[in-house]
């Protein structure tokens, strides 16, 4: 056995795996990990400095914090699985005009944000700063999809989200939002501001070992979701921010990138800078999965009982 042919003695040794997929997923894992250690040479130390540092990753995972995630994207994975999954998507429904492109879901995404009325502010205090986003969920001709729920989540004011304020306890920023008869949406905020994804973990002493900024271009989160349509899981940038052409998870496409703009008349808040933006979902393939790249991070912690056993 040598570092060559230890290869294909676990791909012979694998190869009794019942479930296709989990085969074909396992020994392309085996392959490329073999070819990896072999291409950079690995020692024993960093061999071990890189369990240490997986390890530490896993540690740092909490109900509001899912350092997995972190790490899949600032390395570019979860960017890769998007795109792989928009193609995916688009090979298994008729063609269709353009629809929305997704961007990360993020490690900030909750389940069961406040609801909202048309109009209404995300925010809980009310800065100078306020912005209105407006427009429509409409489908791939053109018709607006009602009553479609709309998830919003973004930065307050000083460029945090809840969870890094708070314990959890408090939901701020962030709501849920319901399309009009006509697929009409609105809503207020503050403008978002570009902020450093989490730095305090393993996945903050991997970027600044690489020198990275660590910053993400300012931006509002939406998940978009109507029954019979694929749920979309978007995010709308700020253009002007000075971040846009270098985000550190790699989540920008330019048919995302919008600014807030004054004096626009056709806006429920003509006295507010703001964004219009027509999402526009396509119908769902049968029986498709989420498209979600992304999670709540309350769903991967066990309840402690269930952790006990
Ligand atoms: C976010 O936009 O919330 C985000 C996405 C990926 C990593 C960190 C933050
Ligand atoms: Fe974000």
């Amino acid at each position: 056995m040598d570092e060559n042919t230890v290869t294909d003695a676990v791909l012979e040794q694998m190869s009794s795996t019942e479930n296709p997929r989990l085969k074909e997923i396992l020994a392309a894992a085996v392959r490329h990990l073999h070819a990896f250690a072999r291409e950079v040479d690995l020692t024993p130390e960093e061999w071990i400095a890189g369990i240490g540092f997986l390890t530490a990753v896993g540690q740092k995972c909490s109900p509001i914090r899912q350092e997995f995630i972190l790490l899949s994207d600032t390395l570019g994975l979860s960017s890769v699985v998007n795109s792989l999954n928009d193609k995916r998507v688009l090979r298994e429904i008729p063609p269709q005009s353009q629809d929305t492109k997704s961007s990360l879901l993020g490690p900030f995404y909750r389940h069961g944000s406040p609801a909202f009325e048309y109009g209404q502010s995300v925010a809980a205090k009310t800065p100078a700063a306020e912005i209105a986003y407006y427009g429509r969920v409409q489908d791939s001709s053109g018709q607006g999809i009602a009553n479609a729920t709309i998830q919003v989540w973004q930065t307050d004011e000083g460029g945090m989200y809840d969870t890094q304020r708070h314990d959890g306890s408090e939901m701020d920023m962030r709501g849920t939002f319901h399309t009009d008869s006509e697929g009409r949406y609105c809503l207020r905020t503050v403008r978002p501001l570009s902020y450093s994804v989490p730095m305090d973990g393993p996945v903050g002493d991997m970027i600044r070992a690489q020198r990275r900024h660590g910053m993400r271009p300012a931006h509002t989160h939406f998940l978009i979701s109507a029954p019979g349509y694929r749920e979309l899981v978007t995010a709308l940038y700020m253009s002007s921010d000075e971040y846009i052409d270098s985000d550190t998870v790699f989540g920008v496409t330019s048919s995302l990138a919008t600014e807030p703009k004054s004096g626009d008349h056709s806006s429920p808040f003509p006295s507010l800078p703001s964004v219009r933006y027509d999402f526009v979902l396509v119908v769902a393939a049968k029986d498709a999965a989420s498209g979600r790249v992304g999670a709540d991070p309350s769903q991967f912690i066990k309840h402690p009982v269930e952790a006990a056993h």
